[in-house]
């Protein structure tokens, strides 16, 4: 017998399931109306990528980057990664031949197989991979002479060897036999990889996408925070014309100042569009400019400086960021240090004509749209892709997780990538927490329920429940219809867990009659009528 397992979901996961995958579904369709006012198209791209793309586009040093991701090898050379295993641990002895055999044939093998598979293209041929299989080869062949000169007497042949040993090792552990793929932590760098891999720069411009999907970080879990939640977002990606500027950062100048900023700012009101349809409550908006190439690094050396003046007084992820990232030490809510960031200078004191235009000039498109917000210098958010605009979103009843949306422009990431120079504004909604908000403030309420429970009685009356079950559903409505005959009373009961409107009750009578009998389930009135009446009343009241 096999043993008695039961199966979880992994830690940071979990199921959604009805009724509340109704609401799920409301959000979304809300988000695809919504959006579409606005005109934006769907975008579903894959779940996993290159982990290059999220390393490049998001930033290598970043905590998602290099620390949440979940990432894999993805090839077919199950044997020949088993046989590295064993190469790795086996000890290399110089004075035992059986070994030293054994070593020869495993690794002689190992090199033939990562050769065919490199010139058959079935292992990247990478400058790395190229190079170990060159250094593998060249060691394997060394270590036999290295062996014949040791027995033959000489003596340093010793510490040349156990160097090959070392050198064989290294190189095998660079062999990478596939691509490095992560599951997707965020989708922007996918929407811009899709925008090249489509020459999207060739539709007419700006292209406006949107998604809804499952993104994955292994971050400690808590009350809104999981290792899959699922995000709703909308990226704006514009190619600039050729003649306009170098690159996307800088380009246009000050004359493309306005534009953007009516681009930024119609993103954002369209979120808020969105939140408001939805009822969401406590809803507040943060902005901020956080300057381009141009600014940005004049400002993040004076942080740093200031910084390195109070360092004794920071906890140690401050010390550290003075390095690394000065920028996020603003974004700290250790209690100890709110005094000393409030000290620090702000950017906005800092930015460059050009971003200083573009930012005043959001917050009068803001204002034009009617879009409330406040100004907060320490917003910079965690991704490196960002410049300029970048905006948060909290609404109540989330507790410390309490952003439900982030998003800011990000010129210039898609040329990083690869592409044409290209602007780009977009946002993420987290839509897990999204829904704990609308529950919380008790806007989740969508019961599964029926709207029609068909009890019937007796054989022949079978047929017409289903032939009735049949027409209504056609009609749109949800519809139980018990496989089984039930009696009077236990059908409706069922009807009313259930939370069925009305009761359809076919019995001997009513077929022979062709007049239904009809519960109204809230207040217990029964009424006699039509198959075409009943889908009227239906019509009416639901
Ligand atoms: P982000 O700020 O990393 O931005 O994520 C956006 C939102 O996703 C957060 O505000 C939060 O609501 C939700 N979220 C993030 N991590 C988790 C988690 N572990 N559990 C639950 N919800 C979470 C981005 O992802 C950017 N790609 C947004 C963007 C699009 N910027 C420009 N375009």
């Amino acid at each position: 017998m096999a043993e008695k397992k039961k199966f979880q979901a992994i830690k940071g996961t979990r199921d959604l399931l009805p009724p509340e995958t109704d609401l799920w579904n409301r959000v979304e369709q809300t988000a695809r109306e919504v959006f579409g006012t606005f005109g934006f198209g769907e975008i579903r791209p894959p779940i996993f990528e290159p982990t290059e793309l999220f390393a490049r586009a998001v930033g290598g040093e970043t905590d998602i980057v290099s620390k949440e991701m979940y990432s894999f090898e993805d090839h077919d050379f199950g044997e020949l990664e088993k046989l590295r295993s064993v190469l790795l641990i086996r000890e290399l002895e110089l004075e035992n031949p059986q070994s030293a055999s054994l070593h020869k044939g495993q690794l002689t093998e190992f090199n033939a197989a990562l050769e065919a598979g490199m010139k058959g293209r079935k292992i990247p041929v990478t400058p790395e991979n190229e190079r170990a299989l060159d250094d593998l080869k060249m060691h394997a062949a060394r270590i036999e002479i290295l062996r014949r000169d040791y027995t033959g007497g000489e003596w340093q042949a010793r510490e040349r060897f156990n160097a090959s040993v070392t050198g064989i090792r290294q190189a095998l552990r660079v062999v990478e036999f596939g691509d490095v793929i992560s599951l997707r932590p965020e989708a922007t760098a996918s929407v811009c990889r899709a925008y090249i891999e489509h020459g999207m720069h060739a539709l007419p411009q700006p292209v406006k996408l949107w998604y809804t999907g499952p993104m994955f970080r292994r971050e400690r879990p808590q009350k809104g925070r999981y290792r899959q939640f699922y995000q709703i977002g909308a990226e704006v990606l514009e190619m600039v014309p050729s003649f306009a500027a170098k690159d996307a950062a800088t380009a246009g100048g000050a004359k493309s100042a306005p534009k953007d900023a009516a681009v930024d700012a119609e993103v954002i009101e369209m979120v808020m569009a969105f939140f408001a349809r939805l009822g969401l409550e406590g809803v507040k908006l943060e902005i901020n400019s956080i300057g381009d190439r141009e600014c940005r690094p004049k400002y993040v050396e004076l942080l740093r400086a200031e910084l390195l003046k109070v360092k004794d007084k920071l906890g140690p992820d401050s010390q550290r960021r003075i390095e690394t990232n000065p920028l996020r030490v603003l974004d700290s809510k250790l209690e100890s240090e709110q005094a000393i960031i409030a000290g620090l200078p702000k950017i906005a004191d800092h930015l460059c004509a050009n971003c200083a235009a573009q930012y005043a000039e959001v917050k009068r498109q803001l204002g034009m749209r009617g879009v409330a917000y406040a100004e907060n210098w320490r917003l910079v958010r965690g991704l490196d892709y960002y410049m300029r605009t970048t905006f948060e979103i909290t609404a109540q009843g989330l507790g410390s997780q309490n952003a439900v949306c982030g998003g800011g422009r990000y010129d210039g990431l898609v040329e990083l990538l690869g592409g044409q120079p290209t602007k780009g504004i977009g946002f993420a909604i987290g839509e897990d927490r999204l829904i704990l908000s609308l529950q919380e403030a008790g806007k989740g309420g969508t019961a599964l329920g029926r709207d029609v429970f068909v009890a019937w009685m007796g054989e022949k009356a079978q047929a017409t429940a289903i032939a009735a079950a049949q027409k209504l559903r056609a009609a749109g409505f949800r519809v139980e219809l018990p496989p089984v005959e039930q009696k009077f009373g236990k059908a409706l009961g069922q009807a009313d867990k259930l939370g069925a409107r009305y009761a359809l009750i076919l019995g001997d009578d009513e077929i022979a009659t062709g007049q239904w009998t009809v519960k109204t389930l809230a207040d217990g009135s029964q009424a006699k009528m039509s198959e075409a009446e009943f889908l009227e009343l239906l019509r009416k009241s639901l």
